[in-house]
């Protein structure tokens, strides 16, 4: 009896085994699961954009990823290595260029894109890499499409070279089994008031920000379509990666005195938001975003937001500070090290977010300066904090010079003698 049990229970095992076998090598012919249910018609939209406003929103939103700092556009750029456990994601280009860029999808293309996160073309669902706003609502949304079809600068078609994301098999694994598409047609949605601060704060960090996408427990398992379905929602630890490959935990913002926002006032808040700086003085780093653009009503709706949600006191192991080297050897290194520039412009300031047309752009260390303490003083769309009270003016000089020096002689120039 006892031995025909075992048997069954073999056999089953083996079964399983190889059921699950098939599944796997199944998907692996197959790539991705596609949605040939969706379709453009049904996003069909009426309503008629601002292209300011949409400039706000994608400022915003795309830039983080689509911004090409070779040719100040959104052609797009490498983003790894934040997702890198899921594949190489490449952010395509999303100028109005009509071979390389978006300049023959229709608008409805685009809202299906947005909305339901299934790709009109090829109808697979986008990778956690590229996140989409179920729930954005009907204004945004008409403001967005409207900006990408507008003679703005920073979408006149750019015909650069075509590089696309490859999916690492595991992220085909999961298409599957665990990435779910938003809805399959057009719904309305309102955009809170800002009579409705907590609504409205919940609408800008859940559905347009997805502050969610990072400050939960992983970068990978993120709900876009019920935010707080999210593993973890807003208790933080999610590990991500910075521009100079150094790993970064992503805080909780829960109101926690411990392991939250608990003991931060409005003020401090607001500075991490439009200035990128943290209430001790410290540059946030990579991939925390800055939100120079936000209003005054929409950060104080986010921050009574957060106020509400339930305080999770349990302490995250946050990131190790970065090495500094020593001011005597090379005082602008040393600045450069000790800011945190390397987490965005990478330790050879020629990363994703290359410096190497600063010389060009900025021709006197002065006027470098100037836009590192201020970028939007100098340039009014620049999306980097404003970093120029955490440093002395002598500091902030042997900055500019370390800076310029690195992208005109490379790594080994030594630093001016006294
Ligand atoms: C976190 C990074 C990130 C952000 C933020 C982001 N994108 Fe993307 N986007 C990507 C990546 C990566 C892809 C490529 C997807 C893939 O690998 O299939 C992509 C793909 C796209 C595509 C498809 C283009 C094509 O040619 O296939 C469009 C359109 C697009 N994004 C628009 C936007 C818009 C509009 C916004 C702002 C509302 C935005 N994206 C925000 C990373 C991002
Ligand atoms: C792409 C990922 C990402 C997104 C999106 C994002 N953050 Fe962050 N955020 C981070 C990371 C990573 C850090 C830690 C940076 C560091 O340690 O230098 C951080 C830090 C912070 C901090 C500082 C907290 C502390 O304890 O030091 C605040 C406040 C914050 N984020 C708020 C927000 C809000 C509000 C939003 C949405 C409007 C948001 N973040 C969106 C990744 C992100
Ligand atoms: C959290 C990310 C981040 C950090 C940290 C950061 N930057 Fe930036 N920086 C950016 C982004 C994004 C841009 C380009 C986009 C824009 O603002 O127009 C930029 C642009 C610049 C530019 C202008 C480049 C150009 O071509 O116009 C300079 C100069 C610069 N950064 C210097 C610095 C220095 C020096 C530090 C350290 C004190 C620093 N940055 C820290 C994100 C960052």
């Amino acid at each position: 009896m006892k031995r025909t049990l075992l048997r069954v229970g073999g056999l089953l095992l083996v079964l399983a085994l190889l059921a699950t076998g098939a599944a796997v090598g199944l998907a692996w012919v197959l790539g991705p699961p596609t949605y040939d249910e969706y379709n453009a018609g049904d996003f069909e939209f009426e309503a008629q954009g601002d292209v300011l406003a949409g400039k706000r929103l994608a400022e915003l939103t795309c830039v983080r990823c689509h911004y090409d700092p070779t040719t100040d556009s959104l052609a797009g750029r490498r983003i790894a290595p934040e997702y890198k456990a899921l594949g190489q994601a490449h952010a395509p280009n999303l100028t109005r260029d009509e071979v390389r860029g978006i300049g023959l999808w229709t608008e409805a293309e685009l809202v299906m894109l947005l909305r339901s996160g299934v790709h009109p073309k090829d109808k697979t669902r986008l990778p956690p890499w590229m996140p989409f706003h179920p729930n954005i609502s009907d204004v945004d949304l008409a403001n967005l499409v409207a900006y990408f079809r507008s003679d703005d600068p920073w979408v006149a078609p750019q015909r650069t070279p075509e590089k696309r994301s490859t999916l690492a098999f595991r992220s085909v694994l999961q298409a599957w089994v665990a990435w779910k598409p938003g809805p399959a047609k057009l719904t309305a949605v309102e955009r809170p008031r800002e009579s409705e601060p907590i609504a409205l704060g919940a609408y800008l960090a859940n559905d347009l920000l997805q502050c969610h996408g990072c400050h939960s427990k992983s970068v990978e398992a993120v709900d876009w379509v019920t935010p707080h379905k999210t593993a973890g929602f807003y208790q933080g630890g999610a590990k991500v990666t910075d521009l100079a490959g150094n790993t970064v935990v992503a805080p909780g913002l829960t109101p926690s005195p411990k392991a939250g926002i608990g003991g931060w006032t409005y003020e401090e808040f607001r500075r991490a938001l439009i200035e990128g700086v943290t209430p001790v003085g410290k540059i946030l780093r990579w991939p925390m975003p800055t939100y120079p653009r936000l209003t005054e009503g929409e950060v104080s709706a986010m921050y009574a937001y957060f106020q509400t949600l339930s305080p999770n006191n349990t302490p995250l192991k946050r990131a190790a500070p970065y090495r500094v080297s020593p001011k005597i050897v090379d005082p602008g290194r040393h600045e450069f090290e000790r800011l945190g520039c390397p987490s965005c412009h990478a330790p050879d300031a020629l990363g994703p977010l290359s410096l190497k047309k600063v010389p060009e752009k900025y021709p006197d260390d002065a006027s470098l300066v100037e836009y590192i303490s201020d970028p939007r003083f100098v340039d009014p769309n620049a999306w980097m904090g404003a970093y120029g009270k955490l440093a002395s003016d002598e500091e902030m000089a042997a900055l500019a010079e370390y800076v310029r020096r690195r992208v005109e002689r490379g790594p080994y120039a030594p630093p001016p003698k006294e």
